[in-house]
Parts: C-alpha cells; structure tokens; sequence
C-alpha cells in the first residue's frame, strides 16, 4: 500500500461526507480523529478504496488461509458479499489485532511467516469500511487464490495413515488424540520434508509429530479400547518422545507446507514409529477424522544436526483463584548456538509466556514474548535470522498462570487446583528451543544436556539413563556412561541395548570380567547376537585364551558372515597355531569384506607366504602398500615374497 496517512484521513472524510450519519459510530469506534468536515473539499480529487482494488488483496494474502470454504476459519472470505456482509466486524478484528491470530508481540523476536497486518493494511480495511465497503472495478480484482485439496509438497515418498477414521463426538471437551504410525520401513531413511494432512479442518486444531523408538505408544494403543488411537497429550511421564532430529513436526491451521532443506534432513530407523497428537475440538456434529502424514526422503545425509533442548520448570501445582502463579527455569548453553526456532507449550491457565537469553557479556536478548497467551492458537516459530548465542549464554523462561474465575479460557468453573499433566485440563509448562551446533562434538554435549535434564526432571525414566549414557559414550566419557547404563539397567533390567553398551563402556575401562557378565547376559536373551559374540573373543583374546576366543569369533561370524572383526581375529589365532590354509580362508573374507584394511591384507599375504604361495602373498603386500605405503612389515615381507619367488 505504502499510502501516507495525510492521504487516508482525507479519503475517510470524502468516504464519511459521501455516506449516511449511521457510520459516523463506526467512525467513533474506530477512534477516527477527523472531526473537520471542510477538509473534505480539498480532497474530492482523492479515490474511493475499494474491494477489488485495496482490500481484496489484503485479504487474499492475510486472511484467505483459514478463510477459504475448506479452511479452518469459520466462513469464507474469498468474495465481495463475503467480506462486505463482516465488513464492521473485519474492521474491528483486524484493528484489535485479534486476526489473523499471532500471538507473539512485534518486536520480541522476529520471526519467519509472522501472521500480522502492517499499520497501513489495518488503516486501509478501516477506512474501506467507514466509507461505505465499495466494491470497485472488477478489472481491478486480483486472482481469488486457489487451495486444492491434495498435497502441497508434491507426491510424498511415503504416505502413513490412521488405518480407520476417528470419530470425534459432537459436543464435549476439545480432544487430543495420540495415533501410532509405524512405518514399515527396513532400512534407515533421511527425511527432508513432512506434510501432515489432519482431513477435517473443521475440528482439526494442531498436530505434532514425535518418534517411539521404544515400542511403547504402539502397546498403548493396543491395550485402550476404541482404535484407532488413544487420548492424552505425550505420553505419561517416563516416556517421552523424541522429536525427529531436533526438528518441530507440527501442522496449525493456514499453514503453508515446509519443503525442508537436504542439509538439516533428519534419520528415521526402522522400527521408530511416528506418533501423530493432534488437537481436535468438537464442531456440534459427530466428525469423521482420518489424518494422512507424507514423508519426503533425501538421499543424502545431513550435514546439519539441530538439537532441541527443553526448558521445562516442575511441578507445577496452582491453587484454585490464584491469578498470578509464576513457574521459571533456565538452563546454561555448554557451547557456542544458532538458535533456529522456539516451541512453547503450556494449557488454558497460561497468560504470560516470556523467554529471553543473557549472554555471557550480560547482555539480554528476547527471545520470545506473548503477552496473551492462547491455547487455541498454540504454534511453532522460527526466527527469521537464526540468533546467535555464545558458550555461558543463560535461557531462561517464566509463565504466568491465571487459575481465577476471570480468566475467560478457564476449563474449570468455579476454579479448582491444577496439578502438571497431559490432560488438557491439567497444565504444562516448557519451551522447545531448536539450536544448530557448530560441530557434532558440541551437538553431542548438547544432547547429553537434553538428557541429564530429563534426568533431573523424572529420575526413574530410565531412557533417560540411557540416552545420557549413549551421548557420553561417544563424546569418549565413559566413566560416566558406565554409571549412567548402570543406572539405567537398575531400573530396566530387560533393556538389551544399555547392557550390550554397558559391556562396550566395560571393555573400554579395561574391566574384562565385568564386560563378559554382561556380554553374556545379552546372550542369555539373545543368543545369535553377533556383535557380543565378536566382542566377547576381544575380552577372551585380550585374556589370552585363544580357544573360547575362536568359538565367540566362529559363533559370531556363523550369525552375521559380514563382520570384519571376527573374520581377522580368527584368522590370526588359526595362523599363530600353524592352520595357514584356514587362516588364509578367514583373512581374504576380511579383505573382501574391508578392501581398505591394510593389516588384513599383510595378514592375508604372511599366511600366503608361509604356505609358499609367493604371487599370491606378493599381489596382497602391494595391496597393503598401497593403502599404507610406509607399513614396514609389508616392505620387509614383499622383498623376502619376490627373492623366494625368484629362488623357487
Ligand atoms: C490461521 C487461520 C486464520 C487466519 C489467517 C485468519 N483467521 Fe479469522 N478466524 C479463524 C478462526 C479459526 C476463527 C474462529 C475462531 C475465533 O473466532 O477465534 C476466525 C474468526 C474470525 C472472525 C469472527 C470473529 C468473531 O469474533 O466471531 C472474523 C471476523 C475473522 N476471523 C476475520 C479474519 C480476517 C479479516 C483475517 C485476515 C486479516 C483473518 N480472519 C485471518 C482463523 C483465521
């Protein structure tokens, strides 16, 4: 638009001049200050607004997402009748700034897709309205925008889908509901891009996507009654879910579909299922409701990995009436960030939501602000730039509560205590923070943060122990993954995989008979696992005991033939007792297996050598050499290979 406002009051005038007596209320409400009726006649050469020509395309762009006949919005706005018949009630919306809904204030925080009309837009829809909501040219009319019904992003790589319709009754409280999607896959994908379609905008609030690595939400829906889904916000404590990647998965109504990027694509193992929540709030009639997920795949690995981090303060527990209830938390950033996005989440009672961060030079940066918080209109926000925050950076978050009788949003009348949980009636309280590290190490300390946070918060959550021990483990520290796996295992004894990692960190620290009770306590529950057999003949190798040492190495190679490990270490041992001819069998599958291995090769060539297979031994030190051209048992070898094979 970009008209100056000397030039808009004239036109209200014109407009108001033009008109009857009945819009000078609409003037008044609108706080119009133009109370001069001569100025008018120095302005009859300044044009009408009209529909087609200034409004429609305001309205199109701001309000046409939601306000199209399939979209989320109560009625359409994509016509002249339309918008003329609310033109009062657009004037008022849009002035208060309560549509398009946005809840975070300006300025706060500058963020990507910001649902906000700028001064001008709002002054334009009121001073079409106030003279008189004129329709205009229809050449003037832009194209009316167009919402198909199938998938923004194109044909997904794979479609995921509730496998019956859910029924939301007609009347009652608004419903979340967790529906498990496994995926079928069998190999591990990189997914750049997710479309969530909900199918019913009419009840369809919000959506969020977690992954299950642990089966759990899947055995949840099993045991509740009325599939397909079960009801509830998350899960129950000692089971969270996972975000896939450090990445928000999230669908609002009006959304446009995020394409992703290649580079900050996310890994999805077989066997995770997905667990889509989605928000739904009845519309008077039961609704039939079949949410459709599309995942688009990348062929490349990331080269990104964002981190979400969690401020979450605990318990909450705010007493009936009480108006201003605090809750707070903060955490310290361990290394250097880019911070990419902010979730926050809280239920019906929460007000005020504010996030800022202090860097280490003591300077504050908003991070986030909504002054008037709104469930309904929970989102997700990414900044525009991502903002930079520095090692020793604190964030931190306080909500405000307002658990009275005043509050409009309140589910409870009269007011009653509200105690921290998934219900929706019950209250929550975190931020999601979405960081971008700047190398895996840091990503890594980042995680075992999420994690030992998560400890803090539900010590018996024994994935927790886990993931924190898992995030150690390959940052080197394995003392304290020990104790983590240990912990972990205290309160999951069936857990295989933090036993099978607690032997790994055992073999580490050098403890050989603490590593092997456990490696065979993998055994014990699964008995064909190929990796504890290989590392189990380590320990017994290590032991210098070569004959249990074969038998794992052979149990191992029986039950996956495609282990480097096993194949070498055999070999080795059948060499050193003089089965040249077995050992050369092991030592050329090692090589086949990891052509790049240039010990392998030498071994492969001694064993070739002692059987006085000379060319043979000879092909396989200039293998060596050539991966590693200074090995000098490889050089010594070669030459004694060719003189013997000149001798002979
Ligand atoms: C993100 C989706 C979305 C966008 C964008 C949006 N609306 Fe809405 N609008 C809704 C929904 C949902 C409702 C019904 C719930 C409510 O009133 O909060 C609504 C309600 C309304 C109402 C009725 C309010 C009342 O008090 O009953 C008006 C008028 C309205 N919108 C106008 C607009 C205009 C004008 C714009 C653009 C400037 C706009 N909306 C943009 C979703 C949206």
């Amino acid at each position: 638009m970009g008209t100056a406002k000397g030039h808009l009051s004239s036109r209200i005038i014109l407009g108001r001049l033009a008109i009857s007596a009945a819009l000078l209320t609409v003037l008044a409400f609108l706080g119009c200050q133009h109370s001069d009726p001569t100025v008018s006649d120095s302005a009859t050469n300044e044009r009408v607004l009209t529909f087609n020509k200034d409004v429609a395309p305001i309205i199109f762009k701001q309000c046409g997402t939601c306000h199209h006949p399939d979209g989320s919005g109560p009625f359409s706005l994509l016509t002249y009748e339309d918008v003329r018949k609310r033109a009062r009630q657009i004037g008022e919306v849009t002035r208060s700034r309560y549509m398009p809904p946005w809840l975070p204030a300006h300025g706060y925080g500058e963020f990507i897709g910001e649902r906000r009309l700028s001064d001008d837009e709002i002054e334009t829809i009121g001073s079409w309205v106030s003279s008189g909501a004129v329709e205009g040219a229809p050449a003037d009319l832009p194209p009316v925008p167009q919402w198909p019904g199938g998938w923004q992003l194109g044909e997904p790589d794979l479609i995921l889908k509730i496998p019956e319709p859910y029924t939301l009754a007609a009347e009652g409280r608004d419903v979340y509901r967790q529906f498990v999607l496994p995926t079928g896959l069998t190999t591990s994908r990189y997914v750049r891009a997710t479309e969530i379609r909900p199918g019913n905008p009419k009840i369809a609030h919000h959506a969020i996507i977690n992954l299950d690595p642990t089966g759990y939400a899947a055995k949840q829906e099993d045991e509740k009654d009325s599939p397909p889904g079960f009801d509830g916000m998350g899960l129950s404590d000692g089971h969270g879910l996972e975000s896939p990647g450090g990445q928000y998965i999230v669908w609002t109504p009006g959304m446009i579909a995020d394409g992703g990027s290649a580079d900050m694509a996310w890994t999805l193992e077989p066997g995770t299922d997905l667990v889509l929540e989605i928000h739904m709030a009845p519309s008077g009639k039961p609704e039939v409701i079949q949410p459709v997920v599309g995942l688009y795949f990348s062929d490349q690995p990331p080269t990104k990995y964002p981190v979400q981090l969690r401020l979450d303060p605990s318990p909450i527990d705010i007493p009936a009436g009480e108006s201003e209830y605090s809750v707070t938390d903060s955490m310290v950033l361990p290394v250097d960030v880019e911070l990419l996005a902010i979730f926050p989440h809280a239920h019906y009672l929460c007000k005020v939501m504010k996030c800022v961060a202090v860097l280490p030079d003591g300077k504050r940066k908003w991070l986030l602000n909504i002054p008037d918080w709104d469930f309904d209109w929970q989102d997700d926000y990414t900044y525009a730039e991502p903002v930079l925050l520095p090692s020793g950076t604190t964030v931190s978050m306080e909500f405000i509560y307002d658990n009275s009788a005043e509050n409009p949003h309140n589910p409870n009348d009269p007011p009653r205590r509200v105690l921290e949980g998934p219900q929706s009636t019950d209250e929550m309280s975190n931020v999601s923070l979405q960081f971008l590290p700047q190398s895996p190490g840091d990503g890594q300390q980042l995680k075992e943060l999420y994690w030992r946070r998560g400890i803090q918060r539900v010590p018996g959550y024994y994935y927790a122990h886990f993931a924190a021990g898992v995030h150690s483990m390959v940052q080197g520290k394995f003392a304290q993954a020990r104790v983590d796996y240990e912990n972990c295992l205290a309160l999951n004894p069936q857990f295989i995989q933090a036993r099978f990692n607690l032997a790994h960190v055992y073999l580490q620290l050098k403890e050989f008979d603490l590593a092997i009770l456990q490696y065979q306590s993998v055994l014990g529950s699964d008995p064909g696992n190929a990796l504890a057999h290989s590392n189990l003949g380590r320990i017994f190798d290590q032991k210098r005991d070569p004959s249990r040492a074969a038998t794992h190495y052979r149990r191992a190679i029986e039950n996956d033939p495609n282990l480097f490990e096993p194949h070498n270490r055999l070999g080795v041992i059948l060499a050193r007792q003089g089965s040249y001819s077995e050992a050369a069998k092991l030592f050329a599958r090692a090589v086949q297996i990891n052509p790049d291995h240039s010990l392998a090769h030498v071994n492969l060539a001694n064993a070739y050598l002692l059987q006085k297979q000379y060319a043979l031994a000879i092909t396989h030190y200039n293998e060596a050499l050539r991966i590693d051209p200074k090995d000098k048992e490889a050089q010594t070898n070669l030459s004694r290979a060719r003189a013997a094979l000149k001798t002979n």
